[in-house]
């Protein structure tokens, strides 16, 4: 990796989106939106039994219906090499209500609809494993990666407890819901495999395919220029993306597969429901003597999906013993995955109630508790944070917010109807990178453009590249062209974990530092250029031109534009790439993002209606890259806080196992009138250790803590303890 120069300005933001015209004026294409040539529309069938077989399937309606080019079963489809995630019709075992037993493929998208309720399908049911309470006692633990920790003597410590805690908290299965659902348009040209799709990851799909179709990895290519939104569910594969490829094999032509909105609910994944056991004990003045933080939740009886809601009670706070761990119960239920901040949402919910009423027991200040307990190394691998501070957080967000007004005992603050309460949290994620290749070319017109095989989920990708490259040159950041969402760019991770910005940022910088360099040999090395002669040490660019450091921008003869530079030498751009790799001596460090959540909410005295008036949250994210895209993702994590403590809950049909509000009228997220003010602040200070850039990643981490914030707000104003997500108005007046 070439080192970050001295001189390198920090990166000039973009105040307007770099994709934000493309997307308001409708010019900026999805992957269902594509003008594919010939294409037809394959329309998934989902099981209606939970467990069992497809016995048989009576097709011959269905493929006299107008339209219909193909009817795929379990009993005809071409053999693949199916994912363990996915559902390729090449078993007719079903294992969920909602997977995938048939295609139907047509030319229109309602003829396909129409054909497949004309399918007669015949099942073989057997008993389902759907009650999760009661399969408690089943539970087990996963089968890779034991997600375990312990340190200390519980007893001991237990021994010395002036106060304790013991108590279960639960949340609910939640459904991703993009505004975009997931889409693919597949063709074949030969054995090349083409496909749009809307994915969190080009990478993984071409991946996927390669798989699927035992091809090399040139023959697939995955365009992917914009993501309406991901937030987990675009993560992984699903079956639709196969399917596609599949039917266009079999019906020789390219095929569509949009996914319905009630199509969102179970076959592409959801976060597993929690059951979050957690002990605490502390001595008078605080200090956490002792926690513990065990974990329950469904997988598919297909595979494995971990929700690690006990993974940062091993090391958000100090404690003299600890231990944690993860269980799980299988259902017969679609396949969970990751959800923004995975594990730190639900893992944060609990935790953070729990230290809320271990306050009210110790009567202790909830953030006086957590600065008691504050970690000032990593207790888990017992190391340096790359950089921590969270201190600043606490007091940041507290003064802003007006803490010192809360009164420890609920129900003191009435205004008229409603009943108003205090409540605050700790967030936290993780900081993560994937190396990272990159091309960046100068243009003889003076512009740049930079490519990566990476993608834009919605969250500013674009935007911070383009402010990349352009620091490097010192050139406005809308001269720069980005191309991503294209697996014939270099290639890069996949976009989960937060870990985009910090993995692909440093990708671009690099390679734009290569390309400066060899724009500096042209004119050292051109007679004809007034910097003929100079040594790359002593040159400079900003503004389209190249001049010595040491002489005036204006001096005569000491300086020229690139794009003369560029022309008087055949006109040809100056191309370079790089590949950011990770730092070497990351084992010597841990890396997470922090923050401090502060929530204000109006209870209705007569209804216990919730309204959250207000959040001030202050993060530590490392740089904060662009004031828009970034506190615009802390501003969307906090407006699903909301939505996790009030209103999402996936409700499963205990006989049928069905998702039985499967449509966003019955799925509750909240609109605008639910969402208060909300107040975001980071504190900007770079973590270069973690990555040269200094930012850590910032798409997940507004979710967390805010949750509680809220819970213990609620508390705060009413006295009524909710332990079980969302907090419904009848769960306060029980
Ligand atoms: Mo994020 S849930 O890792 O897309």
């Amino acid at each position: 990796m070439i080192a970050m120069q001295e001189d390198t300005q920090a990166p000039r933001q973009l105040d307007q989106r770099y994709d934000g015209l493309a997307k308001v004026t409708g010019q900026a294409k999805y992957a269902a939106e594509f003008p594919v040539k010939n294409v037809a529309y394959g329309y998934i069938v989902l099981s209606t039994i939970p467990s069992g077989a497809v016995t048989a399937i009576d097709q011959a309606a269905a493929e006299r219906s107008s339209g219909v080019l193909a009817v795929m079963t379990p009993f005809n489809a071409p053999k693949v090499v199916a994912a363990p995630n996915v559902h390729l019709l090449q078993s007719p075992d079903v294992v969920y209500n909602g997977q995938p037993i048939a295609l139907v493929v047509a030319r229109s998208l309602n003829e396909a609809k129409h054909a497949a309720t004309l399918l007669r399908i015949t099942y073989r049911q057997q008993p389902a494993r759907l009650d999760f309470k009661a399969l408690l006692k089943e539970s087990r633990i996963p089968k890779r990666g034991a997600s375990v920790s312990q340190r200390g003597d519980a007893a001991a410590s237990l021994a010395k407890a002036a106060a304790t805690i013991d108590e279960t908290y639960t949340t609910p299965i939640q459904n991703h819901n993009p505004m975009e659902p997931h889409a693919t348009i597949a063709w074949w040209e030969g054995n090349k495999l083409s496909v749009y799709d809307s994915t969190q990851g080009i990478t993984g799909v071409r991946q996927n395919l390669v798989k699927t179709f035992s091809l090399q990895p040139d023959d697939v290519r995955v365009q992917c220029p914009y993501v309406g939104g991901g937030f987990g569910t675009k993560g992984s594969v699903w079956s639709h993306v196969a399917l596609a490829a599949m039917a266009a094999k079999v019906v020789q032509r390219p095929v569509k597969i949009a996914i319905e909105r009630e199509q969102m609910f179970g076959s592409v994944g959801s976060r597993p429901n929690t059951h979050q056991h957690i002990k605490l004990a502390a001595s008078s003045d605080g200090k956490l003597l002792l926690t513990q933080h065990h974990v329950l939740m469904y997988t598919a009886v297909y595979g494995d999906f971990v929700e690690g809601a006990a993974n940062q009670t091993s090391l958000l706070y100090d404690s003299e013993s600890l231990a944690t761990s993860h269980r799980m119960v299988e259902l017969n239920l679609g396949m969970g995955t990751w959800q923004r901040a995975p594990g730190e949402a639900t893992g944060t919910v609990g935790l953070e109630i729990a230290l809320d009423e271990l306050a009210e027991k110790l009567n202790i200040d909830p953030v006086q508790l957590r600065l008691v307990n504050y970690a000032e190394q990593d207790p888990s691998h017992n190391r340096p944070w790359s950089s921590k501070h969270l201190r600043e957080c606490y007091a940041q967000a507290s003064e802003r917010f007006g803490w010192s007004r809360r009164t420890a005992q609920p129900g003191q603050h009435r205004e008229g109807n409603k009943l108003i309460g205090y409540g605050m949290g700790t967030a936290i994620y993780g900081a993560g990178r994937s190396p990272s290749s990159a091309i960046v070319r100068i243009l003889p017109n003076g512009r740049l453009f930079a490519g990566i095989g990476t993608q834009d989920l919605g969250t500013g990708t674009y935007t911070i590249l383009a402010q990349t490259a352009a620091a490097v040159f010192s050139i406005d950041p809308t001269l720069v062209e980005v191309k991503l969402g294209d697996s014939t760019l270099p290639r890069s991770g996949g976009s989960g974990g937060s870990t985009t910005a910090s993995s692909v940022c440093p990708a671009v910088h690099d390679a734009a530092m290569a390309a400066r360099q060899k724009l500096f040999d042209l004119a050292a090395n051109d007679a004809q250029s007034p910097l003929h002669g100079a040594t790359a040490a002593d040159l400079d660019t900003k503004d389209g031109k190249l001049f010595l450091k040491s002489s005036a921008q204006s001096e005569a003869g000491k300086s020229e534009t690139i794009a003369a530079l560029l022309t008087r030498n055949g006109s040809t751009p100056i191309e370079a790439t790089a590949t950011s790799e990770l730092p070497k001596d990351r084992e010597a460090f841990t890396s997470h993002s922090w923050g401090a959540v502060f929530a204000e909410v109006a209870v209705d005295a007569d209804t216990r209606m919730v309204h959250v008036r207000r959040v001030v949250g202050t993060y530590d994210i490392g740089t904060l890259l662009n004031n828009k895209t970034g506190l615009n993702q802390l501003m969307g994590g906090i407006a699903w806080g909301v939505s996790m403590a009030l209103h999402e809950e996936a409700l499963i049909d205990p006989i049928h196992g069905r998702t039985v509000n499967e449509s966003l009228a019955e799925y509750h997220v909240p609109v605008n009138a639910d969402i208060g003010e909300i107040d975001i602040t980071c504190l900007n200070i770079p973590d270069t250790r973690f990555n040269p850039l200094g930012s850590r990643g910032i798409g997940e981490i507004g979710i967390t803590g805010a949750v509680a914030a809220i819970a213990n707000a609620i508390y705060n104003a009413t006295g009524k303890r909710v332990r079980d997500l969302p907090i419904t108005l009848d769960k306060i007046m029980a």
